[in-house]
């Protein structure tokens, strides 16, 4: 190589050689820790505070080596890491951020790539819209689908709720809310969170959301969302829009979708489908029956980073006439504007961000490394180990399930009080081995055991099982 090229600008970036050396190490260090993780505790065991306790307070005036920076991240920061890699996690959903989308991060922050508009990088648009019509494709949606990716699904959701406003006409956009008739959207009482912080952030109020009952199995009743949107009409509530969950939070239960779709076309509402977790099981052939009813939403959002092993974050929107989410958002000042004008996708123009970042990467080199059959395997696995879990619940006594099993996640609870089962989560946590988290079910605590990480075995499944039945009352 010319001497010259090599040489080190200053001020300027890091020296290529130098990087070559550094990352290196920190590709060796990552590739030991994914195959050591087991030697950490899963949860993180600082206490509040205790991490910021030993980051300086002054800002660094000086440069600092990166060997010395490389090795403060090893001995101050990873104490406080909880592995969400690690085979024990099995809290909330679990997750991993497999080798090829770690690859496919570390190529995108190479890259540095905002896809803010097509010619900011044309590869970055066409291959989201690629990949996005591979997962499509993958999970069985049909083919009128576009989709985009956002960060998270409490984004998606959120767009997905703004463009259903904008399909009522009611010009909110331009206007605003004032003078209108009180807008409504309808979830089950069991749908995630970031439903209601949507409306708070869309400026419909928590009051915009009513609560549809759940049946016995935690499913949102039909008869009641129908029976609810006619007496809100009849109040003087606009309603207009509902969210159905596949995989809710806590008991991963699948709303009748079907029925739900026939409630929403008899009233003329936008059908918004939370697929977040549970839509990576479309890529099951004998699992897709789960997903009944998704293809006559209007949008739906499944999230590559839950179940489908891409490192957190990338979130997939899928729209079905996505002109209405471009109508809701999209506004061009003059130094946006570029001369491609209609003929491609500026990806700025389907969400409220600007700047976006290159996470189709990640995406796509995940999907090819496994294809469809290699998740499939995985998830099909992953059902069959909490399958397994949940007999042994079933068959031992002084325990008891709280819901079905239609996925990867066991609701249970030994049976006594609240404050026994949090005691033995408490105790279950602190072993390092595994990590599991809690939910209330009907009012009662309940526990959650959830398999989602590629390295969980039968073994890891067993051990927390051994876990929780030594642990004391
Ligand atoms: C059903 C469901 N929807 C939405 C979300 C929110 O996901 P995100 O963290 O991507 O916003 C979650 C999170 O667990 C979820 O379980």
């Amino acid at each position: 190589m010319d001497e010259t090229l090599r040489t080190p600008v200053y001020p300027g970036d890091m020296d290529p050689e130098e990087f070559r050396h550094h990352g290196r190490a920190a590709i060796d260090w990552i590739a030991a820790y994914l195959r050591e993780i087991e030697s950490y505790p899963v949860l993180a065991r600082t206490r509040p505070g205790e991490i910021a306790g030993q980051l300086p307070v002054r800002a660094p005036e000086h440069s600092v080596a990166m060997e010395t920076i490389l090795a403060d991240f090893q001995r101050t920061l990873l104490p406080g890491i909880t592995h969400w890699n690690h085979p024990g996690f099995m809290a909330y959903f679990g997750i991993t951020g497999s080798g090829p989308g770690i690859l496919g991060e570390a190529l995108a922050a190479a890259l540095n790539v905002n896809g803010m508009l097509w010619r900011t990088s044309p590869a970055a648009t066409e291959l989201e819209e690629r990949a996005l019509d591979w997962l499509r494709q993958m999970i069985g949606l049909p083919d009128p689908f576009r989709g985009h990716i956002q960060d998270t699904a409490s984004l998606s959701t959120l767009v997905a709720i703004a463009g259903a406003r904008e399909s009522t006409g009611l010009e909110v956009r331009e206007h605003g809310l004032a003078g209108l008739p009180r807008m409504r959207l309808y979830c089950s009482a069991e749908a995630h969170s970031s439903v209601e912080k949507a409306a708070i952030t869309l400026g419909l109020g928590r009051s915009g959301v009513r609560k549809i009952p759940t049946d016995e199995i935690f499913r949102m009743r039909a008869d009641a969302l129908s029976a609810a949107i006619q007496e809100d009409t009849a109040n003087g509530w606009r309603p207009f829009c509902v969210v159905a969950t596949v995989g809710t939070t806590s008991t991963t239960s699948v709303d009748p979708v079907p029925e739900i779709a026939d409630v929403c076309a008899r009233y003329g509402l936008w059908l918004h489908v939370d697929a977040a977790y549970g839509g990576a099981v479309g890529v099951v052939p004998e699992m897709r029956d789960l997903l009944a009813g998704c293809e006559r939403a209007d949008s739906l959002v499944v999230n590559p980073h839950k179940w489908l092993f891409v490192p957190i974050d990338c979130s997939a929107l899928y729209l079905r006439r996505p002109e209405i989410v471009r109508r809701a958002f999209s506004l061009v000042p003059d130094y946006l504007q570029t001369p491609e004008g209609v003929h491609v996708t500026n990806l700025m123009d389907y969400g409220p961000a600007l700047g976006r970042r290159f996470r189709a990467l990640k995406l796509w080199m995940t999907l090819r490394f496994f294809g469809r059959e290699g998740l499939a395997e995985r998830i099909r696995e992953h059902c069959r180990l909490a399958r397994e879990f949940a007999e042994w619940v079933d068959a031992e006594p002084g325990w008891e399930r709280l819901a079905p099993v239609p996925l990867s996640v066991v609701v249970f609870r030994r049976s006594g009080e609240d404050d026994l089962n949090e005691h033995l989560l408490e105790q279950v946590n602190a072993s390092g081995e595994v990590f599991l988290s809690h939910t209330r079910i009907r009012g009662r605590y309940a526990l959650r055991l959830a398999v989602g990480n590629l390295r969980t075995t039968q073994a890891h499944v067993a051990r927390a099982w051994e876990l929780l039945r030594a642990a004391q009352p």
